[in-house]
């Protein structure tokens, strides 16, 4: 079954005000790939305003021209509207200029300023300002110190400043990174990104809970077994080993994005839908969440690191062997953990969580497993009938379905599963940094992750962190396009549940055979 409407794209009409974006790291592969392209489809939308100009900011020294030629590039490489007409284009890149600068040189910064203060007056901007950081962490706190010292952040207008991830390496690096910015910025003035909190149906759930009755009054641990969120990667470290051997999966995945949707599923509905109140039911989440000693965490999380295999039917390397990665890391490249929140919604309910690079398919998915039936009229037959499901598809695939247990047509008397569906052309969704920019530029914190809740966060993750270093945390090892150590599986058998195959993982060989596995239709009497 398949419902047949679409979300709508962007909703035509409604400009940003007009402002300067500077965006810093202009010439790295996040502007490359992501940042410039999604500015260029927010233009061809007609979401920026007539006022409008972006300064690419990087240590090179490139002139205007050159650093357009990089523009043009990237969107037509990694653009969601690559064939753009040639005078549009032209006339995005008008809006554009690039200004060399190392960002240990105030005098650099000085002249940024002369810079923007020029393009205002000329083009009749009114002194907003947007400073995007899509830097290497380590400058996030020197770049900021300089926008407040050479005058950059003394604006006739507002001033915003979006901040990439990660935002510390435990909680303690976090709060002086982020007292440094805040000796700049107010707290409402920094938007730290976490982009997965820009995917289409993350933004989703906080919609389909809140506006459907449906699913409320089953909301809640009387009606829920489990809930599962898997993010899994076929990639591997790629080029970013000297990063991942500081951060692992732990730290990439686990303590922003994979946290971030255990809020979306976990939260309270807000007593309005205004981005504070969304933002404090959010954290309350975390406030309830149990945080382990590293003696428990042992027994809740499993971690695992890739060896040599075959993905999407390519010979892989092992982690081990990626280029940077020492021969004896023991860094993690999978997580798996289950979580309990302390709350009277959810109390007994467990939240498992896995992600990891280098498995058999890429998938982002979230799987809420109702309680089985009190009593099982059907009880007379071969097998049981497996659970309801709510799922969530958030990538590759966006989506949602539910599957229940039917009657199979026809004369027999089988009960089978059917799902109903509804699943959304990809393409059509904007991408999740179009949305970020926009609300940044609207001044909507909403998807954005707030002090306290990377506070909160790292002060979970910190003594997971700890028990990694511990000798008897065993590193599971997997085999690469594989759906991570048997563990894993382990983990959730303890509680008599199993995952659920996400997309890609539609081969019931690719996991161990479930005690009910929906594709095994059971006889009625
Ligand atoms: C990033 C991580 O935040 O998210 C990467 O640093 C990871 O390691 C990426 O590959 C996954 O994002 P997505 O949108 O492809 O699921």
């Amino acid at each position: 079954m398949s419902a047949d409407f679409q979300v709508p794209v962007l909703d035509p009409g409604g400009q940003a005000p007009p402002h300067t974006l500077f965006l810093f790291g202009a010439t790295g592969d996040l502007a490359r790939r992501k940042l410039l392209p999604a500015l260029y489809s927010l233009f061809l939308d007609r979401r920026l305003p007539d006022a409008f100009a972006i300064i690419g900011v990087a240590r090179t020294n490139l002139n205007d021209d050159r650093f357009r030629d990089q523009v043009c590039d990237a969107i037509r490489t990694f653009g969601r509207h690559p064939a753009a007409r040639d005078d549009t284009l032209a006339a995005f890149l008008r809006r554009i200029r690039y200004a060399p600068v190392d960002v240990r040189n105030p005098e650099d910064f000085s002249r940024l300023n002369d810079l923007a203060a020029a393009l205002e007056r000329e083009q009749d901007l009114p002194g907003n300002r947007l400073f995007y950081l899509a830097l290497a962490p380590d400058f996030f706190a020197p770049v900021a110190r300089q926008l407040g010292q050479s005058g950059l952040a003394k604006t006739r207008g507002w001033r915003r400043l979006v901040i990439e991830k990660p935002f510390g390496h435990d909680q303690a690096s976090a709060a002086a990174l982020n007292d440094a910015l805040r000796e700049v910025f107010e707290e409402e003035e920094i938007y730290r990104i976490d982009h997965y909190l820009g995917k289409e149906m993350v933004q989703n759930i906080e919609v389909l809970r809140f506006a459907n009755s449906v699913f409320e009054p089953l909301w809640n641990n009387r009606a829920i077994a489990n809930v599962q969120i898997t993010s899994s990667e076929t990639v591997g470290v790629e080029n970013r080993a000297g990063y991942y051997e500081t951060a692992g999966a732990l730290r990439d995945m686990v303590q922003n994005h994979m946290l971030q949707m255990v809020m979306m599923v976990a939260m309270e509905p807000p007593s309005r839908l205004k981005m504070e109140a969304i933002r404090d039911e959010k954290v309350k989440v975390l406030r309830s969440l149990r945080r382990y000693t590293p003696e428990e965490a042992v027994h809740h999380v499993v971690r695992g690191q890739y060896t040599a295999g075959r993905v999407l039917g390519q010979e892989v390397a092992g982690y081990r062997e990626e280029p940077g990665v020492p021969a004896g890391s023991i860094t993690e490249t999978f997580v798996a953990a289950r979580l309990y929140i302390d709350n009277f919604r959810w109390a007994g309910v467990p939240f498992y969580l896995r992600t990891g690079k280098r498995m058999a398919a890429k998938a982002t998915e979230i799987v809420i497993q109702f309680r089985d039936m009190p009593k099982d009229v059907y009880f007379n037959t071969e097998g049981r009938l497996g659970p309801n499901l709510l799922v969530i598809r958030v990538n590759p695939q966006e989506g949602v379905y539910i599957q229940l247990n039917a009657k199979h047509p026809g004369t027999d008397e089988r009960i089978v599963p059917i799902a109903m569906e509804f699943s959304q052309e990809p393409d059509r969704s904007p991408e999740a940094y179009e949305r970020l920019l926009w609300d940044a530029m609207q001044g909507d914190s909403t998807f954005f992750t707030r002090w306290d809740e990377v506070s909160l966060a790292w002060k979970f993750v910190d003594p997971v962190a700890e028990a990694f270093h511990r000798a008897n945390m065993p590193l599971h090892l997997y085999q690469a396009g594989s759906w991570g150590p048997s563990a894993s599986d382990r983990l959730l058998a303890e509680d008599g549940f199993r995952w659920w195959p996400v997309q890609g993982q539609e081969n019931p060989a690719d996991t161990p055979e479930p005690e009910h596995h929906p594709a095994h239709p059971v006889r009625a009497r």
